[in-house]
């Protein structure tokens, strides 16, 4: 289905239309539309109530009324669930084409009308969208195909165009983090990088196999991969912006593409769900799918590091020791900790070759984020309160929560090795599984370096249901989230 912008002058005619409703006022309709009399009488315009009317009209003949509540106490999250709530009666309303209208007043509401058209557009790209997986695809042809989005003026052409720019970069992370792990290996990977780099003259990628890993170093990445027979990727995407650089950034993203525990075995309940270790890496992908079509005044450089934590002949055994990319060995005491090592690694390599300002990465690192924090916030470690603020404003601003964690020099010095200079797992009685992984990441962390490590194991996965996000599958964290920190940095 295809989401699309239009100017309202345009809008002269549709199947289905949907409008918006404040407590206590009439909708302002496009010309041409008229609705029964008595319809609105009882209306109360809850948030997301909604109510549908045959019109009689040629023009508009279909029209759904979704409510946002008190005028003043519409944001941004009311925006995006009402417009949501939009697009999935769409989808169910047996139309090819329908519209859905935002009148001046509507868009007015929260933060002007380029935040208000930003937020209508991306929940209805988010709202709409739904994995098919490997279902089989019958041929629907009732099935909505273009959805139109009107609304008046260049602010809210610009906002509306920006919220559907990054609603599909959302999207297209959320696909990849739902692929089964046979439909999307590290090599899989790799090929979406490299057609991000298609997409855009401003970006390039690079792509490094396990032979080259080799020759940098970076041993505590391969420890992982060398358990699974389909061969790791290192990716490395860069962004130039078209005017002077404001300063460089580099993400960095976990990109298990299934995580079974290594000789370490996870438990077999629920184990389909490792799919989604990819996500850090995901959603870095996502970014630069988002940085094509929205420009940013920095050099942003995304990195992952791809491979699978599988168990075959090779596979790294409880109490081997291996040594990364800036000198440092580890004694893995358990080979489920692998998203740090090959973290470890990557980090080392994107200070080394990119030398960032500010430093971040993103993954599903920890079971012991969920017990602290859920599956509505990430848990951040930021090196300074002002990158620490700007990240929960980001946050919250997208509606992917942020929530700082505590990385203390306790946590630091139980990953401290005894047979190596460091281990992999701190001791069971220590407690705080989320801030240990943070601890272990800090030592291929050089002094001073500004960085934020994001713990999304909760919120990537199984968030609850607000109507443009949520549900049993994967939500696309990350890639909304870092747009709004390069936008507000
Ligand atoms: N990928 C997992 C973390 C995870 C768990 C993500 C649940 C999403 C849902 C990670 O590689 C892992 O296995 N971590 C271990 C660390 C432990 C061995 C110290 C964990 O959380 O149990
Ligand atoms: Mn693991
Ligand atoms: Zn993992």
């Amino acid at each position: 289905m295809n989401v699309s912008f239009q100017k309202s002058s345009l809008a002269k005619s549709s199947p289905w239309v949907a409008l918006f409703v404040v407590a206590g006022k009439k909708p302002e309709m496009p010309r041409g539309m008229s609705l029964p009399k008595g319809f609105l009488e009882d209306f109360e315009a809850k948030p997301r109530s909604t109510r549908e009317t045959y019109t009689g009209d040629k023009e508009f003949p279909r029209v759904l009324l979704v409510g946002l509540g008190e005028a003043d106490a519409v944001d941004s999250e009311g925006l995006r669930r009402a417009a949501a709530v939009a697009a999935k009666a769409a989808k169910g309303s047996g139309c090819t084409a329908a519209g859905v209208y935002v009148s001046d007043a509507i868009a007015e509401l929260a933060g002007g009308e380029e935040q208000t058209l930003r937020d209508v557009a991306e929940g209805l790209v988010l709202g709409a969208y739904e994995y098919q997986g490997a279902k089989a695809q019958k041929k629907n042809p009732k099935a909505l195909k273009k959805l139109t989005l009107w609304a008046n003026g260049t602010p809210a052409s610009r906002g509306a165009k920006k919220g559907l720019a990054l609603a599909e970069a959302c999207n297209f992370t959320r696909e990849l983090q739902n692929k089964s792990g046979n439909l999307l290996r590290p090599a899989d990977m790799a090929s979406h990088a490299r057609k991000l780099a298609t997409r855009s003259p401003q970006i390039s990628c690079k792509i490094f196999d396990e032979a080259a890993m080799k020759k940098m170093g970076m041993g505590l990445f391969l420890s992982v991969s060398q358990g699974s027979d389909y061969p790791a990727k290192l990716i490395h995407l860069t962004y130039k912006p078209k005017g002077k650089s404001k300063g460089k950034i580099s993400v960095v993203g976990k990109g298990l593409t299934f995580d079974a525990g290594g000789v370490s075995i996870k438990p077999s309940a629920k184990m389909e769900e490792m799919r989604y270790d990819m996500s850090g890496g995901a959603a870095v992908l996502g970014l630069f799918h988002a940085l094509a079509d929205v420009a940013v005044p920095y050099e942003v450089h995304g990195i992952v590091g791809a491979t699978e934590n599988t168990i075959n002949g090779k596979a790294t055994l409880p109490g081997d020791v291996h040594t990364g990319m800036n000198g440092t060995t580890v004694e893995i005491q358990n080979t489920d900790a692998e998203g740090r090592l090959v973290l470890a690694d990557c980090l080392t390599y994107a200070q080394k070759k990119t030398k960032p300002d500010t430093l971040l990465n993103l993954a599903t690192l920890t079971g012991a984020v969920i017990v602290a924090v859920g599956h509505e916030l990430t848990g951040i470690y930021p090196t300074n309160e002002g990158l620490r603020d700007t990240l929960v404003e980001a946050g919250q601003r997208v509606g992917e929560k942020c929530w700082p964690l505590p990385l203390i020099e306790e946590f630091k010095e139980a990953m401290k090795g005894s047979v190596a200079d460091l281990k992999n797992i701190g001791p069971p009685s220590l407690g705080a599984g989320s801030s240990q992984g943070a601890a272990f990441l800090s030592y291929f962390v050089e002094p001073g370096q500004e960085w934020c490590h994001f713990d999304i194991a909760g919120a990537a996965w199984n968030a609850g249901n607000r109507d443009w996000v949520g549900g049993p599958l994967g939500t696309g964290i990350g890639t909304r989230l870092l747009m709004e920190y390069l936008e507000r940095r």
